[in-house]
């Protein structure tokens, strides 16, 4: 191939590329939620079984809340059902309880806090849209206290 056959092609195909992107609609708040949800590790505490399956568990299942455990130093506490959560919640209320609450371990409640509104707003449509269900996770125990089923346990 010659280096011009070589260079018109490097130069078709890069503007083909950035035709392509800029060809792209840009995603909806409800694809923006459910894509926040599956990359920012949501589902990892908030789903059934999520990270034990590598993520093959059915969306109808997604962030129903966990009966795992998590014990420390703070007692333990199980990952809460957001889909019951937020259907309780106005979307101004989910905004303020996103930026004011500061929930005990493991939960990263300060990465929560970082999204921008339009994507604190995407979750919400997302987590909405699934609909209320599955039962609210078990309540927290507190250090000392009697834990029933399965738990990780992280060092004193
Ligand atoms: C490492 C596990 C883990 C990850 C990852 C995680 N959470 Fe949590 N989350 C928890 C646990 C455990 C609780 C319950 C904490 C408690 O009982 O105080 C919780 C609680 C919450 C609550 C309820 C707080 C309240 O006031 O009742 C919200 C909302 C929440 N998480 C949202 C999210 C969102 C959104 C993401 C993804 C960006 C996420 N969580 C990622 C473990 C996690």
């Amino acid at each position: 191939m010659s280096t011009f056959t070589a260079k018109a092609l490097a130069a078709f195909w890069l503007l083909g590329g950035a035709a392509a992107a800029l060809a792209k609609p840009p995603m909806t708040p409800l694809q923006r939620g459910r894509y926040l949800i599956q990359t920012a590790g949501c589902n990892d505490c908030h789903t059934p079984g999520y990270g034990p399956n590598n993520g093959q568990v059915s969306e109808k299942l997604w962030l129903t809340g966990d009966a795992l455990g998590w014990s420390g130093p703070w007692g333990t506490t199980y990952a809460t059902n957001l889909r019951l959560l937020l259907a309780g919640m106005s979307e101004q209320q989910w905004l303020r309880h996103a930026r004011r609450m500061e929930p005990r371990p493991p939960m990263p409640w300060f990465n929560v806090r970082a999204m921008s509104d339009r994507d604190l707003k995407a979750i919400y449509a997302y987590t909405r849209s699934l609909g209320a269900a599955g039962a609210p996770a078990p309540a927290y125990v507190p250090p000392g206290g009697t834990v029933t089923g399965p738990v990780v346990r992280f060092p004193q």
